[in-house]
């Protein structure tokens, strides 16, 4: 930083560089030594207290308060300020948005200037992204640097996931719902070549991202449609699979309802349905950090899902084999002793009944 002729403040590309470096740094000791310190610190109290007294300990626990702190601030400071995600986007606005409306092979974004966002998806700023992922055309570039960053950037998460489903089932026609910057959608084509597959969010600055970021590889069978994933219009019994990564949990439950019927009527008969999200941890310290999450982080739906009977509400739609399980972001990430804070994946899977083995 120095002081120009007069008197004004003005940084340099490195102090930028040190405060992204700070708050890189800051969230990985709270992630790793001040989780495990405070996991030391409290879990002799989780078995001589009950859960209401528990909770209480935990809550005014000095080490969780900043625990809580400084999750809650390390995240409005890598979205937030002169050096946050927003404005330095902000900085290179001409030529990002340049970059963005490079053209595009035929057929590969189909954008909806009408599409009315739900007032749930416009009301509060997901993630503390100041404006969220709806109007800026910059919000999905400045989404996808945010998460490269962060507790959710794991590279081989969706790979991960795309894996675990393409073990039970070789679909030919998938749908992504809730795509984002097309990360499930990508790893899905890349790993059943011969498929095609669809995402869809509401985020026309996600999609955008998505489009200019698929490999010329994939031109021809993968694409991105603007389109609300609880009323997409697409045609009925279109997909072998339908699928979303992190999408449940934003949606409040009467949406998450919604979607699961809207999933039924568009998986065909013999076709799946496989869900990657989050449900509340058994473990009563991870729950109480998974809650706070919810504040923190500005995810006021993060817990509604878990109200749904899942298994029971897809039998109800038409789908059996419904499996519930958890899933490993990395090797060892479900050591019950793992020593860093982590969020708790889960997949869902179902079949739609009609298939031929019915
Ligand atoms: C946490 S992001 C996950 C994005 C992506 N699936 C991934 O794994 O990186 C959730 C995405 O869901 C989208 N979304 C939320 N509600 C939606 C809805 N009703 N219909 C379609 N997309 C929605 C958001 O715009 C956002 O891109």
């Amino acid at each position: 930083m120095r002081l120009s002729d007069a008197g004004q403040r003005e940084w340099s590309d490195a102090d930028a560089a040190a405060y992204r470096r700070f708050v890189a740094t800051a969230r990985a000791y709270w992630a790793t030594d001040l989780f495990a310190a405070l996991r030391r610190q409290v879990g002799t109290q989780q078995r001589e207290l009950g859960t209401g007294a528990f909770e209480a300990f935990v809550q005014h626990h000095p080490t969780h308060r900043i625990f809580a702190w400084l999750e809650r601030h390390l995240q409005r400071m890598r979205y937030s300020g002169p050096f946050g995600l927003v404005e330095s986007a902000n900085r290179e606005r001409e030529a990002l948005l340049a970059a963005l409306s490079r053209a595009l092979p035929e057929g590969m974004l189909r954008l909806d200037p009408d599409l009315s966002p739900p007032g749930y998806y416009t009301e509060y700023d997901i993630h503390q992204h100041p404006g969220g992922l709806r109007g800026d055309p910059l919000a999905g570039l400045v989404y996808r640097e945010a998460v490269g960053s962060g507790v959710v950037g794991k590279p081989a998460l969706h790979q991960r996931f795309a894996q675990f489903v393409t073990a039970r089932s070789t679909p030919a026609r998938i749908l992504d719902l809730g795509c984002g910057f097309g990360r499930g959608t990508r790893a899905f084509a890349e790993a059943l070549p011969a498929a095609s597959v669809v995402g869809i969010d509401l985020s026309a600055s996600c999609l955008t991202v998505a489009a200019h970021d698929t490999h010329a590889a994939f031109h021809g069978r993968l694409s991105y449609v603007q389109a609300d994933a609880v009323a997409s219009n697409l045609p009925p019994a279109s997909f072998d699979l339908v699928t979303s990564t992190m999408l449940l949990h934003e949606m409040p439950e009467s949406a998450v309802r919604a979607l699961i019927d809207e999933t039924a009527r568009l998986v065909a008969d013999g076709g799946m349905v496989a869900h990657l999200d989050f449900l509340p941890p058994r473990d009563p310290l991870l729950r109480i950090l998974f809650e706070g999450h919810a504040r923190r982080n500005n995810e006021p739906f993060l817990l509604e899902h878990s109200r749904i009977d899942v298994a029971y509400a897809y039998t109800r739609a038409g789908f059996s084999q419904v499996e519930v399980q958890d899933f490993a972001e990395d090797d060892g990430a479900l050591d019950p002793d793992l020593a860093r804070w982590r969020l708790p994946w889960k997949v869902i899977v179902a079949t739609k009944k009609g298939g031929a083995d019915d």
